[in-house]
């Protein structure tokens, strides 16, 4: 069973779980924390992270060409999805590409990084609210777990998770839980590129995670994840 290193406090499981795996770390070590004093989220933003929640990174090794690796994003938020139905029996919807929801809100963020030929696949749940809430700018974005939840416990299911969907690659049948667990497709979404935002229709996730869009002009797009986000209409 590969290393699950537990920590009351760090400043980015992501970076702590990078350096080991610069220095080797074997497939599956895990960095664990109660809270996080330098949380990041995708797109060089921060990612609250307060006590009582739960940050987990793991390091990855996946046996798939560096083409496969955006799957890795999907791939984990499957992974959660099904640690948290089995462990808690709360259902998430994800939110393409890495947000995993809960009546609407965010339970749970994703981040992948790639380093020195591994993934380090970061993940942020909120177990509960902080004492004093989450600041007012997330408070109405963000939701908790609706039961008392053991870090631990789910995180180790999160690891098995991942390792046993990690072990199929490039198998992609996880491809389609991501699909019926969306949240966007079907849906009105807007996309916030770099080059401008812009509305269109989800209508498919490819086999290599990408979301196509239908534009209003009657043509498809294909996003890939990088410096694109999505927001639901209901969330504007
Ligand atoms: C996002 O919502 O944009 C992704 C958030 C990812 C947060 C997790 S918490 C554990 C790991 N450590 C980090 O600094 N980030 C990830």
């Amino acid at each position: 069973m590969p290393r699950l290193i537990q920590l009351e406090e760090a400043s980015s499981t992501n970076d702590i779980a990078k350096e080991l795996a610069r220095s080797g770390a074997e497939h599956g070590t895990a960095v664990l924390a109660a809270r996080q004093t330098s949380g990041r989220g995708r797109m060089g933003r921060s990612f609250c992270s307060p006590e009582g929640g739960l940050y987990l990174s793991v390091v990855l090794r996946p046996q798939i060409t560096p083409d496969l690796l955006p799957l890795c994003t999907p791939l984990a938020a499957v992974a959660v999805c099904r640690a948290l139905s089995s462990e808690t029996g709360v259902e998430c919807r994800i939110k393409w590409v890495n947000d995993l929801l809960l009546n609407g809100g965010k339970l749970c963020g994703i981040l992948c990084e790639g380093v020195s030929g591994a993934v380090v696949c970061g993940i942020g749940v909120n177990l509960r609210a902080p004492k004093g809430g989450f600041p007012s700018d997330i408070r109405d974005l963000v939701a908790v777990m609706p039961k008392e939840t053991d870090r631990t416990m789910l995180a180790q299911a999160i690891i098995r998770e991942l390792l046993s969907l990690c072990g199929r690659l490039p198998d992609t049948a996880f491809l389609e839980e991501y699909r019926a667990r969306s949240a966007v497709l079907g849906q009105t979404v807007t996309v916030r590129d770099p080059a401008g935002d812009y509305e269109a229709h989800a209508s498919a996730i490819d086999e290599h995670g990408g979301l196509t869009v239908a534009l209003p002009d009657g043509t498809f797009k294909t996003l890939r994840a990088g410096e694109i986000s999505v927001r639901l209409k209901t969330q504007e």
